[in-house]
């Protein structure tokens, strides 16, 4: 599902459940090595859907380890970012000629915890969420705006190489299924022009909510 907010210049490789098939290459046993079965499953799957990205990619496979505040290091030459939550792992990958950065983030569809959307938002954030509450009930449009911040963030870290809090970016969301984060802290230089935010787009079905960033 996650193919159809994003552009054909990123590959994007899903999966719903844990294949048998899927294995981790030596190097990136250790990062597991302690981890419970649920941990395992999802680092390793969403390393599966990668290593089939790659070679969509043409690129041979390679261990996909955490680095610098758990980015995931891709082949040089090559962005991506990786989700996983019950039922769902993706990984999305581009050649960095075609695309500046990438990041996604899938939830379950379903409301934010009580007492979370105020640990999340910007008041104006909250505001805006209970006008497309009014009009579009369907969506819970708290969770939404998680994940959209999320996706943010991943899209932010490779290029910024710093934090990014959740009232450091106002997002606002769009019916039509896509979403826009304005950058409310200095953003790195990029291309020589100083990043002040993203567009991206959104997705629900299969019990999910999807969010994706793909910056030409
Ligand atoms: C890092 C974070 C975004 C991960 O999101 P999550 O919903 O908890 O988990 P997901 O399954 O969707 O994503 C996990 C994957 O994100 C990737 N990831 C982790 N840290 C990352 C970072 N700093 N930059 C980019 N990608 C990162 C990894 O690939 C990780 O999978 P892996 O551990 O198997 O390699 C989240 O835990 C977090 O710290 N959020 C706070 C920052 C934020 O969202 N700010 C909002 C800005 S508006």
């Amino acid at each position: 599902m996650i193919e159809r907010i994003l552009p054909p210049a990123v590959i994007a490789v899903e999966a719903f459940d844990d294949p048998p098939e899927a294995t981790l290459l030596p190097a990136e046993e250790e990062f597991v090595a302690k981890a419970v079965d649920k941990r395992r499953r999802e680092y390793t799957t969403v390393r599966h859907c990668a290593r089939q990205a790659l070679g969509k990619l043409g690129r041979p496979p390679a261990p996909i380890l955490p680095g610098e505040k758990g980015a995931p290091q891709w082949p040089a030459g090559v962005v991506g970012s990786m989700t996983h939550c019950a039922g769902y792992r993706a990984a999305v990958l581009a050649e960095s000629t075609e695309i500046t950065t990438v990041g996604i983030d899938a939830e379950p569809h379903a409301p934010l915890p009580d007492g979370v959307l105020t640990a999340v938002s910007l008041p104006d954030e909250r505001t805006h969420l209970a006008d497309l509450t009014t009009r579009s009930p369907e969506v819970h449009w708290d969770k939404l705006l998680f994940t959209a911040k999320e996706s943010v963030y991943k899209s932010w870290f490779p290029l910024a190489h710093k934090w990014l809090g959740f009232s450091d970016a106002r997002i606002r969301l769009h019916e039509n299924g896509t979403f826009t984060a304005d950058l409310l802290v200095p953003g790195p230089v990029v291309l020589g022009t100083e990043l002040t935010g993203f567009t991206g787009q959104w997705t629900t079905g299969n019990g999910l909510v999807v969010a994706a960033i793909a910056m030409p």
